[in-house]
């Protein structure tokens, strides 16, 4: 269930997190951190009050990942990406303003895909957005089911080339 071996590139992580307006990313969720590459990145752009909840499923990553981050603003929840309403729900967090997933969705049953998708859709702010960055663009036609408006950019500077999709909540204008 890693997906990929190797950590993204920094084009890949610049490319994944541009879309992020900080100001208002107050709280941010992320889909298997694994060694904590993107994870690094967004505590550096993230606002000094903002939140980070990372889901990581790997016992060993989670490990990892509280040895190398020692920051308030990081919580790592050793559990899978689908349960993320209840964990905001838990913290009294309203929703989340960004989702940054890259969790291997082609390897799992299409019933976690779509739940972890679902899930993700109704714990977004009106105007938050899923950013996923995937090997293979198959997840594409799943996104669009279940999210109005994915956009799509291709990454080749990685050691498997992404592709990053960006998904909006709602539609614009709405
Ligand atoms: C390709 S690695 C991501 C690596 C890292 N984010 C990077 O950019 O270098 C995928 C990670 O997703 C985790 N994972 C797989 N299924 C998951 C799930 N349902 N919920 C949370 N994490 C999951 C794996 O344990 C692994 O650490």
């Amino acid at each position: 269930m890693l997906g990929s071996v190797v950590p993204s590139s920094r084009y890949l992580v610049r490319r994944t997190l541009r879309p992020i307006d900080w100001e208002r990313a107050g709280v941010v969720v992320e889909f298997g951190p694994g060694i904590g590459t993107i994870t690094g990145e967004i505590l550096r752009r993230l606002r000094p009050d903002g939140r980070l909840i990372a889901f990581e499923t790997n016992e060993d990553f989670v490990r990892h990942l509280g040895d190398s981050f020692d920051d308030p603003r990081l919580e790592v929840v050793h559990g899978s990406a689908e349960g993320i309403g209840e964990v905001l729900r838990e913290r009294e967090l309203e929703g989340a303003d960004y989702v940054l997933s890259g969790i291997p969705f082609s390897l799992m049953p299409d019933e976690v895909r779509d739940r972890i998708l679902e899930r993700t859709r109704d714990a977004l702010e009106p105007d938050g957005m899923l950013l996923v960055y995937q090997f293979s663009p198959r997840i594409g036609t799943h996104l669009k089911r279940v999210f109005p408006e994915v956009r799509w950019e291709f990454e080749p500077l990685n050691l498997l080339p992404a592709v990053v999709f960006q998904c909006e909540a709602e539609e614009a204008g709405k």
